[in-house]
């Protein structure tokens, strides 16, 4: 240990909850202690204004999410031409319905004891939305408008020693900014750090694998430093915290260091084996230690190859990926590690192994948790460059942001493993014209002199005009998204020789609800403002999962797919979109809630290659269609099954050719209705019956269920358990049209946070303890409370049900 005494604690800090220390600097995570306003307010930016009547908040934060639903909030009266529109109608529910517009502001003090003279006191948003200003003690530091992005600034001149010093932030969100729901306020994480002058710089490090054999690992260290005559000593360790290699540098080239290390016997990345190194980053004056920064990676190799597609470490690997929006459904857009770990979860079960992060910026928490869980990660920019999709999206920023927007995204998150692609765009209108293709060349090379090492994408629709234009043939890896029927005309019109399915099959249904008859179809509606989950309707644009996995399974030079989307999100209910109450998306293969809907098998049956999938629709409870005709799907990952009803055979049905349905689903479309039970009988493929799955007509509503997913939760007021309340009749039998309104009660260490029924019509609001089933079931999320270990309890309860309650336990 060298000269720490020297450098350590030469400052303490106050009115923060949280504080990581490194000897040399700190990073304080600015949660707590916020006061909110939503509205414009005359000097609030000011050190002596009063915010003693404002909100107390605790960051991350949305807004906008405690509603309450309203159809005029950013009612949008246009023509969707991405949708093929050819008229402006009103569309009501597009952004969700939700107040993200308008002006909010945030206030907090804190107060730096001792700060001596040679320190750097930084100030960094993960994200902020949107068109911020950024105050402290009055004066305006600085802004970033594009709500999605990672920025910070340099506030050490700003700061008041041993004073009280007030951060202000006022954000503002325009009417027409967005096409789903963006949410509202300081959604992410804010940090103060505090280092000496002569440090690392902010996002300074640059850590690649260049070589990797089964016997080494060539880590390089690219490392920028403010400061002269530094020198960088790095300590790289195992995931149990071994020390494997050391290295040491002095050798300067302009403000970077280098380093060369070798790491014997790599144990690599992958999402099967997600490995994470941590290496520790020392920098030297002399004896004197300025900084140290720790930073986890992965030694793992990329390749998109002409010949196998894309590789991971030398496999071929297919992406089997959901494109995902940021909200988290109930809990709205502040990010919530423990909302997102229950995310990728549910996906790991799918059998998913890539995200796509449409069609912004991904949270760090997010990039954080797919490095440690193991997802492929296809982080995106943008969803418009100059040619606006919408009146106030990024086309008002383009010109002035664009660089410095790839430059943020690329230097915050290049080192996580997860990464193995950028996407500069989603479906932009610059598609169209030559001016684009020169965009679309001039951000690639953005990112490549910002990155070397991965290759960039765009989500292209208007697939001929970028086969004419030469759009599609300078991109390192052409995207399509949708447009199944020009899979094999771009592959040969397009250099590259591979083709992405950047976004399938948008696909939509709702949880629980089963259309009759049963017939397939684009652009569907129904006056409940449901969609059936037999899963053969999709838009006029779109295209069942079907039509992706021919393509995936039968094209070696498809690199995979990313399905939209993994979850229902806020905003864009489609094919709903002019219809209210209708405020969520219907794509999601989960519903809202995080609920599986019957989609989730047809992919699980593909996906997850490690555990089997057998799985009956519709559910069984058909009064008043006794004799007509109810087809019933299954789901599985068994090549043969025999259905019977109440013990009658309906008959053997085998996966084959015929069609693209016959080829993946097992469908007996001539059953008549008779209660009583629906069973299926799998056979292995030498016709041994190896699985059996039944389900039964319910009786009434009798008792309700309740089921975690986490029955321990750390005390540290964030964690979250996701309950699944359930009615089941008197015989225990699952009531599948049930809609009860329930109330929930949450006592001792926890609190209710919010429940989601899935239903994307439903006006109810999240953090209110009541909330309607839909379709027998929804979700109660309970938080921790402080710091407090012990234990809650939930209650639900309902009128004329047996109610029910689970013990979480608070460590
Ligand atoms: C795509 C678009 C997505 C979403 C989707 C719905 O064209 O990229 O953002 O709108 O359509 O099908």
């Amino acid at each position: 240990m060298k000269s720490i005494s020297l450098v350590t604690l030469f400052l303490t800090i106050t009115a923060f909850t949280a504080t990581s220390f490194s000897q040399t600097r700190q990073t304080i995570d600015f949660k707590s202690d916020w006061k909110f306003h939503k509205g414009d307010v005359e000097n609030a930016n000011e050190t002596n204004f009063d915010d003693a009547q404002w909100q107390s908040v605790s960051v991350p934060h949305d807004w906008a999410i405690y509603g309450p639903f309203d159809k005029e909030v950013d009612k949008q009266t246009v023509k969707i031409v991405q949708n093929n529109e050819k008229v402006a109608t009103e569309k009501t529910g597009r952004t969700g319905a939700l107040p993200f517009i308008g002006v909010g502001w945030y206030r907090k003090t804190f107060t730096l004891d001792v700060l001596t003279s040679n320190k750097k006191v930084l100030l960094a948003f993960d994200g902020a939305m949107s068109n911020s200003k950024v105050y402290v003690n009055g004066e305006l530091v600085g802004g970033w408008p594009f709500g999605y992005n990672y920025f910070y600034f340099d506030i050490t001149d700003y700061i008041k020693k041993d004073e009280q010093n007030t951060l202000a932030v006022r954000l503002e969100n325009y009417p027409f900014s967005s096409r789903w729901y963006p949410g509202a306020g300081l959604y992410r994480k804010v940090q103060l750090i505090v280092k000496d002058a002569t440090s690392f710089q902010h996002w300074g490090h640059f850590i690649t694998t260049p070589y990797i054999s089964d016997d080494l690992a060539k880590v390089t260290i690219q490392s920028k430093v403010n400061g002269e005559n530094v020198r960088i000593e790095t300590i790289i360790k195992d995931a149990k915290g071994n020390q494997v290699a050391t290295s040491k540098t002095d050798a300067r080239f302009g403000d970077e260091l280098e380093q060369n290390i070798p790491v014997k016997k790599p144990n690599l990345w992958s999402p099967e084996n997600p490995y994470l190194y941590t290496a520790e980053l020392n920098l030297f004056e002399g004896d004197e230690l300025k900084d140290s920064e720790t930073i986890r990676f992965g030694i793992r190799k990329i390749e998109y190859s002409r010949e196998k597609g894309f590789l991971l470490n030398d496999v071929p690997t297919k992406f089997k990926g959901v494109c995902l929006h940021h909200d988290l459904g109930p809990i709205g857009t502040a990010i919530n590690k423990s909302a997102l770990r229950r995310q990728l979860t549910i996906l790991k079960d799918l059998g998913c192994n890539a995200i796509r992060s449409s069609h912004n910026m991904p949270s760090i928490e997010q990039l954080e948790l797919c490095d440690e869980m193991g997802f492929l990660f296809l982080a995106e920019s943008f969803d418009e460059w100059k040619k606006p999709k919408i009146k106030n999206g990024y086309n008002l920023y383009f010109d002035e942001w664009a660089e410095k927007d790839v430059v943020n995204l690329v230097h915050a998150t290049r080192n996580h493993p997860c990464i193995v692609m950028w996407s500069s765009g989603n479906e932009v209108p610059d598609q169209w014209g030559s001016d684009g293709v020169k965009r679309a060349k001039w951000l690639q090379d953005i990112f490549h002199r910002e990155d070397p090492t991965r290759p960039v994408t765009v989500g292209m629709d208007q697939v001929k005009a970028v086969m004419e234009s030469g759009f599609g043939a300078i991109m390192d890896i052409p995207g399509l998204n949708y447009r199944v029927h020009l899979y094999d005309e771009a592959y040969k019109r397009f250099p590259q020789g591979f083709i992405l399915g950047s976004e399938t099959a948008s696909t939509v249904s709702s949880r629980g609800v089963y259309k009759f008859p049963v017939v397939k179809g684009p652009d569907k509606k129904y006056d409940d403002y449901q969609s059936s989950s037999y899963d053969l309707e999709y838009c006029n644009w779109s295209n069942i999962p079907e039509d992706d996995f021919v393509l995936q399974d039968d094209k070696d030079w498809v690199l995979g797919e990313f399905v939209w989307t993994g979850f229902d999100y806020l905003g864009e209910p489609t094919p709903y979109d002019n219809y209210w109450p209708s405020r969520s998306s219907y794509f999601g293969i989960c519903d809202l809630a995080g609920l599986p809907k019957d989609r989730y098998y047809l992919y699980r049956s593909r996906w997850n290659t490690n555990e089997t999938t057998l799985h009956i629709l519709p559910h069984w409870n058909w009064e008043g269609r006794e004799g007509e005709i109810t087809p019933v799907f299954v789901y599985t990952s068994y090549k043969s099954a025999e259905l019977f009803v109440n013990g009658k055979s309906q008959g053997v049905r085998t996966k084959n050719d015929s069609t693209k349905l016959d080829r993946y689903r097992l469908m007996w479309m001539d059953v008549k209705y008779e209660p009583g039970t629906l069973k299926v009988v799998a056979f292995d493929d030498n016709g041994k019956i190896a699985e059996e799955k039944e389900i039964k007509t319910a009786g009434k509503p009798y008792q309700l269920v309740l089921d975690a997913d986490k029955k321990v939760l750390a005390a540290n007021g964030e964690d979250l358990s996701y309950v699944t309340v359930s009615v089941v009749d008197k015989d225990g039998i699952p009531c599948p049209l049930a809609q009860n309104q329930l109330k929930f009660k949450v006592s001792g260490d926890a609190s209710y946070r919010a429940a989601c029924n899935g239903d994307a019509t439903s006006l109810e609001m999240f953090h209110q303890p009541t909330m309607k089933l839909f379709n027998g079931k929804l979700v109660v999320l309970v938080q921790s409370g402080g710091n407090k270990a012990g234990s809650a309890k939930l209650t639900v309860s309902g009128k004329g049900l047996k109610s029910a309650s689970t013990q979480i336990e608070i460590k």
